[in-house]
């Protein structure tokens, strides 16, 4: 009776140890999600699989945990008895195997059929607003417009800006390599590819900060590729719009412009700007993709012929006109005079010159 109970606890404590390894992939996949059209159909699927995967993995490591105590070789001349296949067992398990199989796949197809779109409150199901995402090495350009195509002149980068309860459309696209846009409490991955434009609806119910990665592997920089979904309350959103497209109209991007005389720089500022832009991902403390802040100071305050300010300018707004030695200009991107003016720019300018 002892030697029951001791083998029952112990098999009990197996089985407790290995949920435990199970169940923090049920934990850290998907929690209470707000948002997207997809978010309910997939998490569906995940709980499903996750809940036919646990008896499963429980069986099989329990068998190998099993296997390995029970017909462990407990004497030197000691020879297990040899068993010569079991037809109904194999039976057994390869109509098993295929039934498990069948339900995932019918699962799975359900959820790759449904059609992810969130019916938008009028009758010919427009979006409130359709951002175009744009994806390059390593970051994100988001352009606002509203309903379907009307231009607000708005654009950030890094961080998209949406409104919670309304319809958001965005089109996805690339400036160069394979990219895939992923904030998973929003919504499933949806791929980035250069000349295509895949399509994703929002409507967020929650107000928030929603974070995510590029999810396709893209280059040096792509674990810094991040994603900021700001949800705003409605009338919060329609303030910021109209900030923001009042500011877009006074903008004055610097182009190429290299004479212009330029305004008092911000170093704290100017490193805000240069995480925001995603200039850190490739240029800090080491040599990486881009030069170290280090050698950026360095250079420019010993290049012939340029100002220190004359130089930075320069690499800022058109990266090729001079190339570090050692590095690739055209991994940097070459429209930052299109996202800067005169007051950005200098203070860009301020932070590099006065190093960390
Ligand atoms: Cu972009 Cu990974």
């Amino acid at each position: 009776m002892t030697r029951i109970l001791r083998s029952f606890s112990f098999w009990l404590a197996g089985v407790a140890v290995l949920l435990a390894f199970a169940l923090p992939a049920r934990a850290f996949a998907h929690d209470e999600s707000s948002g997207g059209a997809s978010t309910h159909d997939i998490q569906q699927l995940f709980t499903i699989t996750f809940w036919i995967a646990v008896p499963i993995f429980l069986l099989v490591e329990g068998l190998i945990l099993f296997a390995i105590l029970r017909y462990r070789r407990r004497r030197v001349d000691e020879m297990p008895d040899q068993v010569e296949g079991n037809r109904r067992l194999e039976i057994g398990w390869t109509v098993l195997g295929f039934v498990i199989i069948g339900v995932l796949f019918a699962v799975t197809y359900h959820a790759l059929r449904t059609d992810y779109t969130v019916k938008a409150d009028n009758p010919n199901n427009e979006p409130d607003y359709t951002v175009h995402v744009s994806a390059y090495m390593w970051n994100w350009d988001y352009e606002y417009f509203v309903g379907d195509n009307q231009p607000t002149g708005v654009t950030t980068t890094k961080r998209l800006t949406i409104p919670a309860d309304r319809a958001v459309y965005l089109e996805i696209s690339s400036k160069d390599v394979q990219h895939s846009f992923w904030v998973p409490k929003l919504a499933g991955k949806v791929d980035a590819v250069p000349g295509h434009t895949n399509t994703m609806w929002l409507k967020v119910d929650k107000p928030g900060l929603y974070t995510g990665n590029c999810a396709e592997y893209c280059g040096t920089g792509h674990h810094n590729m991040l994603i900021e979904v700001e949800v705003l309350e409605p009338a919060a959103f329609d303030t910021w719009l109209k900030d923001q497209t009042a500011a877009a109209g006074q903008f004055v991007p610097m182009g190429t412009d290299m004479q212009s005389a330029m305004p008092e720089g911000n170093a704290d500022r100017g490193e805000q700007l240069f995480t925001q832009l995603g200039c850190s991902g490739c240029h800090g403390a080491q040599d990486g993709v881009g030069p170290a802040l280090a050698r950026i100071r360095q250079d420019a305050q010993h290049h012939e012929g340029y100002t220190e300010e004359q130089y930075l300018r320069e690499s800022i707004l058109m990266p090729c006109a001079y190339t570090t030695p050692g590095f690739n200009c055209q991994i940097m991107p070459s429209d930052f005079g299109q996202k800067l003016d005169a007051q950005m720019l200098a203070d860009l300018i301020a932070y590099l010159e006065a190093g960390e």
